[in-house]
């Protein structure tokens, strides 16, 4: 695997236009050092101290975190990855024969199943493609590139190690593109991030190309809650790693044994919350900046939202960022969808 540094987005954008040419899989990175254990303790201290208190989901997936999310995507009661997985099994085709031989960018480094299926439908009809996965995760990312290497040895693969909004000036270098984004992961968005991030990639995409949006569909709540609240409990480890990796990285000193694990569905704003209860009184410490928040027995945090959509009101604020539907595809229960879209032509 070659790999290569970028310095500045029109650099990144010919990079890559030179590597989706090139035969042996390519590893771009951004050479932005983040100093991530920083940004950590200020997101977490800020986080704590809000009225409400939340943490910022994204700090969910470090090592163990990416297994345990793993774990929850093989879980009977998540209903989400094995039902996208099924919509994809029967219009990737379809998706290919509407979009015709774009390069695929995926936002999430794509090893999995479901990824191999878009893959696949192209090669079919094309015998090329190719696939450019962005992840800030350098080992996912490489490991992806890896596997897929070697199940399609006919894709051409670049792999860009940047957070997605780097990657967004990409898309037009590398039109006509069809950018996936897949698994619900824009229901983990706020309201604002939400309106923010499809502002940014729109104004990323060349009008003509596409974006794969994969979302879950509101539905009865009892069901939903079940999905978050798995009888094995593997959800509630998922958040409560938030802490262990706080006690790990920031000397935080959780007492593990009196954080609880709630998520309930929250009718009004149509999101489930994820929220860490405390049993009893909690002294955290954020020692990189040598700050000490306290809390009370019953107290929560909010660790995660992941909103669920109506069809006809996403598609209308979809609209909003110049992104139309082409197509829109959904399971025999109407559980999940995968919106086609195409952004539009200025004015239009
Ligand atoms: C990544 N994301 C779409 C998941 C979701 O369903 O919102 C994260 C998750 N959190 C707990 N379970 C799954």
């Amino acid at each position: 695997m070659r790999t290569s540094a970028f310095l500045e987005s029109t650099d990144l954008c010919l990079q890559a236009q030179e590597a989706v040419a090139q035969d042996e899989p390519v590893l771009l990175r951004s050479p932005v050092e983040i100093d991530l254990l920083l940004e950590f303790a200020r997101s977490t201290a800020h986080g704590l101290r809000q009225d409400p208190p939340g943490l910022e989901c994204r700090f969910l997936y470090d090592r163990r975190g990416c297994e345990l999310f793993e774990e929850i995507c093989g879980l009977d009661e998540y209903y989400l990855t094995r039902t996208e997985r099924s919509i994809l099994e029967r219009h990737s085709s379809d998706i290919r024969d509407i979009t015709g031989p774009v390069t695929l960018i995926e936002l999430g480094s794509g090893s999995s199943v479901k990824t191999d299926l878009l893959l696949r439908a192209w090669l079919d009809r094309d015998g090329m493609v190719p696939y450019v996965p962005v992840d800030v995760s350098d080992s996912a990312l490489r490991s992806a590139l890896r596997s897929i290497s070697a199940r399609h040895d006919e894709a051409r693969l670049v792999g860009v190690n940047s957070t997605y909004e780097e990657a967004f000036p990409l898309f037009a270098a590398l039109s006509p593109v069809m950018v996936i984004f897949l698994g619900s992961t824009i229901g983990n968005l706020d309201r604002e991030e939400f309106d923010r991030f499809l502002e940014d990639l729109s104004d990323g995409l060349a009008p003509g190309d596409f974006f794969l949006l994969g979302v879950d569909l509101v539905k009865d709540s009892e069901f939903i809650e079940r999905a978050y609240n798995d009888g094995r409990g593997v959800t509630g480890d998922f958040m409560k790693n938030l802490f262990v990796r706080m006690n790990r990285e920031l000397g935080s000193g959780v007492d593990l044994h009196g954080v609880e694990h709630e998520a309930v569905w929250n009718r009004r704003r149509e999101q489930v919350e994820l929220y860490a209860r405390f049993t009893g009184p909690q002294t955290i410490h954020v020692e990189p900046l040598d700050e000490v928040i306290t809390f009370e027995a019953g107290d929560r945090v909010l660790l995660e939202i992941s909103r669920k959509f109506v069809l006809p009101d996403l598609e209308r604020s979809l609209e909003r960022f110049g992104l139309r539907s082409k197509a829109v595809y959904t399971d025999e229960n109407d559980w999940f969808a995968l919106l086609l879209l195409q952004k539009a032509e200025p004015g239009d």
